[in-house]
């Protein structure tokens, strides 16, 4: 009799915050005989375990900016679980200093809506029963990160975190004012002027793994301020220290200045250095690409025309924020004879007619 009673409460025990109320009329029951108590809840933890698992066949997916993603996720749903209920699947995105959540979508039913920059854009896979994928369109910077799938029957839920990862590149940057000048705001803000983004930890490190080396802290979107160093030296940090991404921790948002380590990824436009009778001011180089229909080119999408597109060219041009360089891909005597990478010949004097220009047209 005893028994019977004990499973009994178990059952009823799934409605999570009904717990505590039927443990006491469980506990009535069986004022008598503590075991009993012991042995439902025991039982009860265990059904609950398994009522409602949610899984992802990938935690990490790799897309590009313009790109679509498919963020898996799929539940799995106890078979003896007490009558149906109506599926909640419910999916945000950490931000990237995992303090807060950002609304992507939810669907219950027929129902989906989908929140903020993400409207329009986030749609159910809808591939069979149990699905809770999602497939992401037109992929922006902002959408690197971390997601969370949420799934809840009733009371029971079950999560699992998806991250999305961009291919592109990661690249130091400073403005014309100078080294050492940024706070974390400005830096993210010059990062957005640089058609980029403010790099991340993880991010920073898988591009010192291919090879960035730079000796100059920059803030990353976690609110850390670090350097990537591959080939150890007195100046950064010591000759006889091992290599690796070098940590200044985390600093005063507002009050310290350091340079940024900004990201980006594809772009859907043509770079290009324009062919141009003669040498240019800075003026007369944004009007130039003015006049080819196209706009003065950002960094960021030299870097990315250099590293996404092989992009060679040994001519120094203007860039937007002021700045002289020009990308090497296959290093050669005079342009860069030891090195692939975005050479950087300064902030010159604005009124200086010594350089090209390279232009940026964005595709409709
Ligand atoms: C409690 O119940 C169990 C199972 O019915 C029994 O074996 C045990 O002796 C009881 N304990 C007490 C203290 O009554
Ligand atoms: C992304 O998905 C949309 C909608 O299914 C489709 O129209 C578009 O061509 C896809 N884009 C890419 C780059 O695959």
């Amino acid at each position: 009799m005893s028994a019977v009673k004990g499973i009994l409460c178990t059952l009823k025990m799934s409605r999570l915050p009904l717990l505590l109320v039927l443990i006491s009329t469980c506990w009535a029951e069986h004022h008598s005989n503590n075991s009993i108590l012991e042995h439902d809840r025991t039982i009860f933890i265990k059904e609950n375990g398994h009522r409602l698992h949610v899984e992802a066949a990938q935690t990490k997916v790799i897309s590009y900016r313009g790109g679509n993603a498919t963020l898996p996720c799929r539940y799995i749903r106890d078979p003896f679980s007490t009558g149906p209920q109506k599926i909640r699947i419910k999916w945000t995105k950490l931000t990237s200093d995992y303090l807060k959540e950002i609304d992507v979508f939810v669907a219950m039913g027929h129902h989906r809506r989908s929140y903020g920059n993400y409207h329009g854009r986030v749609f159910l896979q809808e591939g069979g029963e149990n699905d809770a994928s999602v497939v992401i369109t037109d992929i922006t910077l902002d959408d690197y990160g971390k997601y969370k799938c949420e799934v809840i029957e009733g009371l029971e839920d079950g999560v699992v975190i998806v991250s999305l990862d961009l291919q592109g590149v990661v690249f130091p940057y400073f403005p014309r004012m100078g080294r050492y000048n940024m706070n974390f705001n400005e830096a993210q803000m010059s990062c957005q002027d640089q058609d980029a983004q403010i790099a991340s930890f993880d991010q920073l490190y898988d591009a010192w793994r291919a090879g960035l080396d730079w000796c100059n802290a920059g803030w990353l979107s976690d609110g850390s301020v670090q350097y990537p160093i591959t080939a150890p030296r007195e100046p950064c940090g010591g000759k006889n220290t091992v290599a690796g991404v070098r940590n200044y921790g985390y600093r005063d948002k507002d009050k310290s200045r350091y340079d940024v380590f900004c990201f980006t990824s594809n772009f859907k436009g043509r770079f290009y250095y324009l062919i141009y009778p003669n040498k240019l001011t800075y003026d007369e180089a944004l009007q130039a690409c003015h006049s080819d229909g196209a706009q003065i080119a950002k960094v960021g999408q030299m870097y990315a025309a250099w590293k996404l597109l092989g992009y060679d060219r040994c001519d120094a041009g203007w860039l937007a924020d002021g700045s002289v360089r020009y990308p090497i891909s296959r290093p050669r005597r005079r342009c860069s004879p030891n090195e692939a990478t975005v050479r950087f010949v300064g902030f010159p004097d604005k009124k200086h007619k010594l350089y090209g220009v390279y232009c940026f047209k964005p595709y409709n």
